[in-house]
């Protein structure tokens, strides 16, 4: 955090204010008044925003807080699927374009509305059905980012199976995981996507997969690419056969509130991934209302671009379930943005009249890079609104956006949350809060947050500490699949009965919120998040390495970058062939994501009297600063030397 930091400390001296202007505040959804009617009442604020979902069975009680656990609207029954398509079409939305989907390949678009995705999902639910999938099931889902992705998340929605959407980066053995952990039976996939101009392979790595996941039954393969895959008799079938001839009509039931909706695997500060688990109505209460308010969003008339992927929670909760609630027609991009030209993300919001763009810093820091002249060459005026996730936003690339992107005129808003959070829980409103280059700002109304010290007490304003949520919030994660200790533990015992985040945070003099990164042993690669533990563990599985160490060092445009340290065992050699072979298992076991951006091979490595790695120093060498207090180091020679060693390496880039 500590590079983060310096760089807000930097800037608050003289940190830039914007007020919210006249013109977004005269048609703003928020109002002024918001925080306190929240603040005043919060739960009667979520139960009043609950309202708006279509509920077969209204609920009666709202919060049931039984620390760590908390249920939302728990005796209400609903179906998340008819709240994302059926109420609309029978509101007479049918034509409304719920997605517009730009594949990768240049021409290759499609539009689908309301009427058609409903449709397709009922076909979806009718061969999920057929191939046995029950409410309290999982299902895997490892697709590109195309329209049947969504079609399948809303497919297991619609029968009450929980979906485990897996992102089409991991590897066969990441999946093989995830699919194991959960206890999915059904695995919904494509032969591959479009990535870079090139077909990825997706089923490949599905049949490597499932070598080891004997319990999967079916596979339902989409034919996005064309390419030749194998199909396994009896277990796998084709979408065009079996979901395309299906009825489009599938009468949906209700479910419970609390019905387990999604499971997202993150990283945590062990190898272990953890499930993370979402349930029906309090996840979608608090996404709809946060895309609603945070975006401003006029349903009728705007057209949103979360431009993340839907293996990640940004996109479950902002490209599917709070656009669909809400009844809004987004666009869906498969690929990466400089796919047929550094322009065209430019070019697809000029096609399609995009007002609201919402992505990740480490994107805008590098569409600034790649120069002014690929903006300036479209016309962007239908844009008003400009949304950041995933990192700290660094002040020259919030400005960037601002000026360059947001001509001046466009609201920023820079929203601070998690996969454990469901939603947006930090972050300015549009025509209500001013905004400064940098600073996540306050609280979503019906939120509690606080910055606190080691004793759990507030650091108030001007003060520093761990970001920390004081009250359960209707979006929170239900729990660790299978992991209840882990769940407790993790979340809640850092700061007694307040959910910790991970994050450290500080309050400026004026009170405003500015995140300023991970203080566990988390880190953030353009924005994915990625565990030290697990890549030392993918090292250590190399016969030749005999330790590992690593730390997530700040890097210009990926934020943080996976900078590793190993030691080798007796009779093993460093070369640059072992480095590229250290790199290669990275990526084979985790994704290359995960790829260490340097290795560095040294004799030792830096550890306490009690033996442990100092990584807190190794990131220091890393990012090439004056060593620290090194007094606790058993022999501070070690450090010292692998900064030499450092220094004098060449980096691999
Ligand atoms: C971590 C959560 C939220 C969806 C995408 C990432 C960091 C997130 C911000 C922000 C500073 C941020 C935090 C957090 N983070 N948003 N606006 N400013 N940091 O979800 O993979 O669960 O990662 O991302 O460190 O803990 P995730």
């Amino acid at each position: 955090m500590n590079n983060t930091h310096e760089a807000i400390e930097a800037h608050l001296g003289e940190v830039r204010r914007f007020a919210p202007s006249a013109q977004f505040a005269a048609t703003a959804n928020a109002t002024v008044t918001i925080y306190d009617e929240a603040d005043a009442d919060p739960e009667a604020f979520w139960a009043a925003c609950a309202r708006k979902l279509e509920w077969a069975t209204p609920f009666t009680k709202t919060l049931d807080w039984t620390p760590p656990n908390a249920t939302w609207f728990s005796d209400g029954t609903l179906n998340a699927s008819v709240n994302c398509l059926d109420r609309h079409v029978a509101a007479g939305l049918g034509d409304r374009v719920a997605y517009h989907f730009v594949g990768e390949p240049e021409g290759d678009t499609r539009t689908i509305t309301y009427q058609s995705l409903f449709e397709e999902v009922c076909r979806a639910a009718n061969a999920l059905s057929q191939l046995g999938v029950v409410a309290g099931d999982r299902v895997a889902i490892y697709m590109p980012m195309i329209p049947e992705a969504i079609v399948a998340m809303l497919a297991c929605a619609r029968l009450g199976a929980a979906h485990s959407v897996i992102f089409g980066g991991f590897t066969a053995d990441a999946l093989a995981h995830r699919i194991t952990d959960a206890d999915c039976r059904v695995v919904v996939t494509a032969d591959g996507g479009f990535r870079r101009g090139a077909a990825s392979g997706l089923k490949v790595n599905v049949d490597a997969a499932l070598e080891q996941c004997p319990q999967v039954r079916s596979v339902l393969v989409v034919r996005r690419t064309g390419q030749e895959v194998s199909m396994h008799e009896g277990r796998d079938h084709w979408w065009h056969d079996l979901v395309s001839p299906q009825s489009p009509v599938h009468e949906a039931q209700a479910f419970p509130a609390e019905q387990p909706l999604y499971v997202m695997y993150t990283s945590g500060t062990t190898a272990k991934p953890k499930g993370i688990l979402h349930t029906t109505a309090g996840y979608l209460t608090h996404v709809m209302t946060t895309h609603s308010l945070v975006f401003d969003l006029k349903a009728d008339t705007d057209v949103v671009w979360t431009a993340a992927d839907i293996g990640w929670v940004t996109g479950h909760s902002y490209i599917v379930y709070g656009p669909l609630c809400n009844g809004a027609t987004s666009v869906l991009y498969e690929g990466v943005p400089d796919a047929g030209g550094k322009d065209r993300w430019w070019r697809i919001v000029e096609d399609y009249g995009v007002t609201i763009l919402y992505t990740a810093p480490t994107t805008i820091r590098t569409l600034m890079k790649w120069g002014d002249e690929f903006p300036l060459a479209h016309d962007l005026t239908s844009l008003r609104l400009l949304g950041s996730v995933g990192e700290p936003i660094n002040p020259e690339a919030w400005m960037w956006y601002r000026e360059v992107i947001g001509k001046g005129h466009c609201p920023i808003v820079d929203t601070w949350w998690q996969t454990e959070t469901g939603g947006i829980m930090a972050t300015p409103l549009p025509g209500v809060t001013a905004t400064k280059p940098g600073a996540a700002m306050r609280a979503f109304p019906g939120i509690s947050i606080d910055v606190v010290d080691q004793d759990g007490q507030s650091v108030g304003n001007g003060g520093g500490g761990f970001l920390v949520v004081n009250k359960p919030w209707p979006g929170m994660t239900r729990g660790i699949w299978g992991d209840p200790e882990r769940y407790a533990e993790t979340y809640w015992s850092q700061v007694p009965g307040r959910y910790f985040a991970g994050d450290g945070a500080k309050l400026d003099d004026d009170g405003d919120l500015w995140i300023l990164g991970r203080i566990d042993d988390v880190m953030n690669v353009s924005g994915h998040r990625l565990s030290t533990a697990e890549v030392e563990h993918a090292l250590v599985a190399h016969e030749a390495v005999a330790e590992a160490a690593v730390v997530g060092a700040s890097d210009e445009t990926t934020g943080q970058a996976v900078v590793a340290f190993v030691t080798l065992r007796s009779g093993f050699d460093a070369s640059e062939v072992l480095v590229d072979n250290l790199r290669a298992l990275v990526a084979q076991m985790i994704g290359p994501i995960a790829k260490p951006k340097r290795i560095l091979v040294t004799p030792e490595l830096p550890k306490t009297r009690s033996g442990k790695i100092m990584r807190r120093l190794l990131r220091d060498v890393a990012e090439h600063r004056s060593l620290g207090d090194t007094t606790t180091l058993l022999d501070p020679s070690v450090l010292s030397m692998i900064d030499d060693l450092m220094r004098a390496t060449p980096s691999d880039d």
